[in-house]
C-alpha cells in the first residue's frame, strides 16, 4: 500500500476509535434517537452483504454493544458466525452417532464435523486477530483475517459438497436437508463476516 493511502488508513481508524467513546458517553439519558442510529448503522453495513437479512436479524441483538462501531460490528459477525459453527459440529457430532444411518453416510458426517471445526479454529483465530487490531498491525492483521474467514468458508462448502449424492433419513425426517440447512447458514454467515471484514479493511 501506498504511504498517503496508509496514513489515510490510520486517521480512520483513530476516528473510528474516538467515536467508540463519544458514543459511549453520549449514550446515557436520550436512548432512543442513538438506538435508531445503531439499526440504521447495522442495516447499512449489512446491505452490501449476500445475505443482508440474515446479517440484519444476527446483528441487530447485539445493536448496544455495536453502536457505530465497524471494528465491534466485525467482532460481533465472527461471534455469531462462531457460535453457529460450534452449535452446528455438536449437532452434527450427535447426528452421526444415531443408528439408521448407512456407513457411507455416517463417513460423510464424520469428515463434515472434522471440517467444519477447522473452520471453528479458523473463525476463533480471526476473533482472537481481531481482539488485537491496533493501527500498527491494522494491514497485517486484516490481511490474515481474511485468509482464514476464506478457509473457514471454503470448509463449509467441502462440507456440504458430501451430503451431495447420499439421501439419508433418521427418524423420517430427511436429515441430508436438515444437514445442509444448518451447514448452509454457518456458510452464509462466514460469507457475511467475510463481506464485513473486507468493507472494514478496505474503509480503513
Ligand atoms: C465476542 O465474544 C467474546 C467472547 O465471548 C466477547 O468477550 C466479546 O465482547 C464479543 N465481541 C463482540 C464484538 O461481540
Ligand atoms: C469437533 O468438535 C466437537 C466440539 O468441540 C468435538 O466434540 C468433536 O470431538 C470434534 N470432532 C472432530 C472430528 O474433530
Amino acid at each position: 500500500m501506498e504511504l498517503i493511502s496508509s496514513k489515510h488508513l490510520l486517521t480512520n481508524l483513530l476516528v473510528i476509535i474516538a467515536s467508540t467513546f463519544t458514543t459511549h458517553s453520549a449514550n446515557k439519558g436520550t436512548e432512543t434517537p442513538y438506538k435508531e442510529a445503531n439499526t440504521v448503522f447495522i442495516r447499512t453495513s449489512c446491505s452490501s452483504t449476500t445475505y443482508p437479512r440474515l446479517c440484519y436479524s444476527s446483528l441487530v441483538k447485539h445493536a448496544e454493544l455495536i453502536q457505530t462501531n465497524r471494528v465491534v460490528l466485525t467482532g460481533a459477525a465472527l461471534n455469531v458466525t462462531l457460535a453457529s459453527a460450534k452449535s452446528t459440529s455438536a449437532v452434527m457430532s450427535a447426528m452421526a452417532k444415531r443408528r439408521g444411518l448407512k456407513p457411507r453416510e455416517v463417513a460423510a458426517m464424520k469428515d463434515c464435523v472434522e471440517v467444519l471445526n477447522e473452520s471453528v479454529e479458523e473463525l476463533r483465530r480471526s476473533i482472537n486477530g481481531m481482539s488485537d487490531l491496533r493501527r500498527s498491525n491494522f494491514e497485517m492483521t486484516m490481511s490474515d483475517v481474511q485468509t482464514w474467514v476464506s478457509a473457514a468458508l471454503t470448509d463449509e462448502s467441502t462440507c456440504m459438497d458430501g451430503f451431495e449424492e447420499s439421501e439419508m433419513s433418521i427418524d423420517g425426517t430427511n436429515t441430508k436437508s436438515r444437514v445442509r440447512g444448518l451447514v448452509v447458514q454457518v456458510a452464509q454467515l462466514t460469507s457475511n463476516a467475510l463481506a464485513l471484514i473486507n468493507q472494514l479493511a478496505n474503509h480503513a
